[in-house]
């Protein structure tokens, strides 16, 4: 890989730099071509070396808490949105000074904040029929994210004096997608909020967009942004991706510490756990990329395991190309988004080190 994987400590995460530049400068390049703004969701990686060139480079950032909110404001973000499934007030009102929008997700949390001095929207559940993995799909009927829209347009139509302070609407919708939910998505906002889109300042339209895989309908996104603008010229529009603005910028560097033979199956355990830094692995049940294997069946089976208590702390059975052997390095691919900021230090483990390089 380079000469500092030999040399460095494992386990750590390796970002390359000149990886997030081509990202950002691909969502920069969406910013323009479409004048729409892209905010960074911190949530899914907060690295704190990093935030102020991702910050400089996009629109802004998205938070959910006070802690993001220093984050947001240590790396500068021009813009900060806020949501979050619920607040207490003291939180809220001391936040909304530092803000420059916020989504409410529910009826009674608007009750309670829409006196508050700040541009406020809200979070409709659109309740898309997409192919999402159920885990992360905000979509699901009896999701507790987002009020539901048929209730929403209900009470609007019912009594749209109750919104007179709605500034924004917020929709986050979907999951890795390359332009198919988002077409779904504008058409369902364009065709159910003609009442409502008038009035508004702005609009959120989520997370989940694979904007910097090479798959992604760039034509098509910027044909869908330019339609609804001249339909509603005075709607700024944001973005809240996460996943796509590190996805494939940096990996997972470990060591094999001891491989063992169990009923003639090779284990060889790792200077890792699921437990302390690959959550994501438990949560998502993700198939990792691991370098020096292949798809297809060779006579180097092992199954990569952690170095903590718990027998479950299992990563995964790979084919490598060649023996391994212990002291060797085990890199995964494409480690950035969500998988470092969900580090623990269960079983006295340290957290991994992260280098930009
Ligand atoms: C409200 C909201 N916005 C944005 C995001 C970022 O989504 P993604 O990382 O899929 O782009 C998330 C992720 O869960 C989210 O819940």
């Amino acid at each position: 890989m380079f000469g500092m994987s030999k040399i460095m400590p494992t386990p750590y995460f390796v970002m390359y730099e000149n990886k997030l530049m081509q990202n950002l400068n691909k969502l920069k390049e969406l910013e323009e071509k479409t004048n729409v703004h892209i905010l960074h969701t911190v949530k899914s990686f907060n690295q704190s070396s990093v935030l102020p060139t991702i910050s400089e480079k996009l629109s802004g950032i998205s938070i959910t808490s006070p802690k993001e909110l220093g984050m947001a404001q240590t790396a500068n973000a021009k813009h900060i949105h806020l949501y979050a499934p619920a607040f207490k007030y003291d939180v809220l009102e001391s936040m909304s000074k530092d803000i420059s929008t916020l989504s409410l997700n529910s009826l009674n949390q608007w009750e309670t904040f829409k006196t508050l001095i700040v541009s406020k929207g809200l979070r409709i559940n659109p309740k898309l029929s997409l192919e999402i993995p159920e885990h992360c799909n905000p979509n699901v009927t009896d999701s507790r994210l987002g009020i539901d829209a048929v209730e929403f347009l209900d009470n609007y139509h019912n009594n749209s004096n109750q919104f007179n302070q709605l500034e924004g609407l917020h929709f986050h919708a979907l999951f890795q997608d390359k332009g198919e939910g988002f077409t779904l998505l504008i058409q369902y906002i364009e065709k159910n909020y003609s009442a409502v889109l008038p009035k508004l300042k702005w609009i959120n339209l989520g997370g989940g967009h694979d904007f910097t895989s090479p798959n992604y309908d760039v034509d098509t996104f910027v044909k869908l942004l330019n339609d609804f603008e001249s339909s509603y010229p005075n709607i700024k529009i944001y973005f809240e991706p996460g996943e796509t603005v590190t996805q494939s910028c940096g990996d997972f560097v470990t060591t094999v510490l001891d491989i063992v033979t169990v009923n003639k199956k090779q284990i060889a355990i790792l200077d890792t756990s699921i437990e302390t830094h690959l959550l994501d692995v438990a949560i998502v049940q993700q198939k990792l990329k691991v370098q020096n294997t292949n798809q297809e069946p060779t006579p180097y089976l092992y199954e990569l395991s952690g170095n903590s208590c718990l027998q479950g702390d299992i990563i995964g059975t790979y084919f490598f190309t060649k023996d391994l052997q212990v002291g060797e390095q085990i890199i995964f691919e494409d480690m950035m988004p969500y998988t470092m900021v969900k580090m623990t230090k269960f079983n006295g483990m340290e957290k991994a080190k992260f280098y930009l390089v």
